[in-house]
């Protein structure tokens, strides 16, 4: 039944790009409401909304108006002046992934990675020797909140993260009968050599740009940025790992360190760098601002890998990745029990809001 006011939903979902925000509404098994026709909003708030239901939650899909952390905290300021009820925040959606996590489990493209910590990376010092990153409580922007992290934590065991696999890819099948751009591209999944820039490789053309200057290895023209490898040149034999298209996709999900900051990712080697010391799975620009207060947690479908050779061709495969998993999550999600008493939850043990 459609709720009676805005106050009524708990759960919101954000995200930064329309195709994001379109794999979400995908999921939607009932759509009440779609730009604040019948719920309306606060004087002042200009975000858009889309009201309708997951599963059994009713959701409001949030999309801001660009990416970035000053948007995100300020879409989030509005959004709570218009929804007064809210208990979980997702930002769901693509970001950069490293190539493998900490415990060197792989991470593909379409891979799915939930934060339970957050940090920003730009947050430290220049120096003459290189940039330093601040370390301890003050980069850390945020770990989950309890409830949040209690249940990331039960998700993490095996068994249960292969049962919210199985949930996800469910779930992807479905909005991928409906609409063909979800699909997996079928184009192999490579990941270069960390070190190993992407730049023009062949004698393009007669015009001279910093690709080409001895002296400068790590030199890439914005020209080159623009174009695919193959155009460039890139050379295959500096691809360290390849995967080819797969009959039945398989997507898995990794829970742990999302990486934040308002400049994008695309260096390998600083990748990897900051994927050792931090234990980092995935990088993102938006987000962030949206951790303060309220128990939230990115969803993120992995679309490349945060260097310089990435290309757009995974992302509608990947923001419906994301979506997916996020419905999934749901299923798990339990509203906070108010009385902060143990309840009985279906066939199942419950803990506060949790349920195994
Ligand atoms: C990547 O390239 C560097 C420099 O050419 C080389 O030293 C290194 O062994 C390569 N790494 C891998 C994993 O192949």
């Amino acid at each position: 039944m459609r709720p009676k006011s805005r106050n009524d939903f708990a759960i919101v979902i954000l995200c930064a790009l329309p195709l994001e925000a379109d794999a979400v509404e995908s999921h939607f098994d009932e759509t009440y409401d779609r730009l604040g026709r019948y719920y309306g909003r606060q004087p002042g708030d200009a975000n858009s909304y889309i009201n309708g239901r997951i599963g059994k939650h009713n959701v409001v899909l949030c999309y801001m108006p660009g990416s970035g952390r000053e948007s995100a905290a300020s879409v989030l300021s509005s959004l709570r002046a218009s929804y007064t009820g809210i208990e979980l925040v997702l930002v769901v959606g693509i970001c950069s992934g490293a190539p493998s996590t900490p415990n060197d489990r792989e991470i593909f493209l379409g891979d799915v990675v939930i934060s339970n910590t957050l940090i920003e990376y730009d947050f430290g010092r220049q120096y003459p020797g290189g940039f330093q990153r601040k370390t301890g409580e003050k980069g850390i922007l945020g770990r989950s909140n309890r409830e949040i992290q209690i249940l990331l934590n039960g998700l993490m065991a095996d068994r249960t993260r292969s049962e919210l696999e199985n949930k996800m890819l469910k779930y992807l099948h479905t909005i991928q009968q409906a609409g063909t751009k979800w699909r997996c591209p079928q184009i192999n999944d490579v990941l270069f050599n960390a070190s190993y820039l992407h730049r023009h490789y062949k004698q393009t053309s007669s015009i001279g740009c910093c690709c080409s200057e001895s002296g400068s290895p790590d030199n890439v023209c914005e020209d080159a940025l623009k174009q695919n490898c193959n155009d460039l040149g890139c050379d295959k034999n500096q691809v360290i790992r390849c995967r080819e298209p797969l009959e039945a996709p398989k997507v898995s999900v990794h829970i742990g360190t999302i990486a934040c900051a308002d400049t994008v990712m695309e260096s390998g080697q600083h990748r990897d760098a900051i994927s050792r010391m931090e234990g980092v799975i995935g990088f993102e620009v938006e987000g962030a601002g949206a951790w303060d207060n309220v128990p939230c947690t990115a969803i993120k479908g992995v679309c490349d890998y945060a260097d310089s050779h990435k290309s757009k061709s995974w992302q509608a495969y990947a923001a419906a990745t994301g979506a997916s998993a996020a419905k999934a999550f749901l299923e798990y999600w339990m509203p906070p029990n108010r009385e902060g008493q143990y309840t009985t939850c279906p066939q199942k043990f419950v803990y506060t809001n949790i349920c195994y």
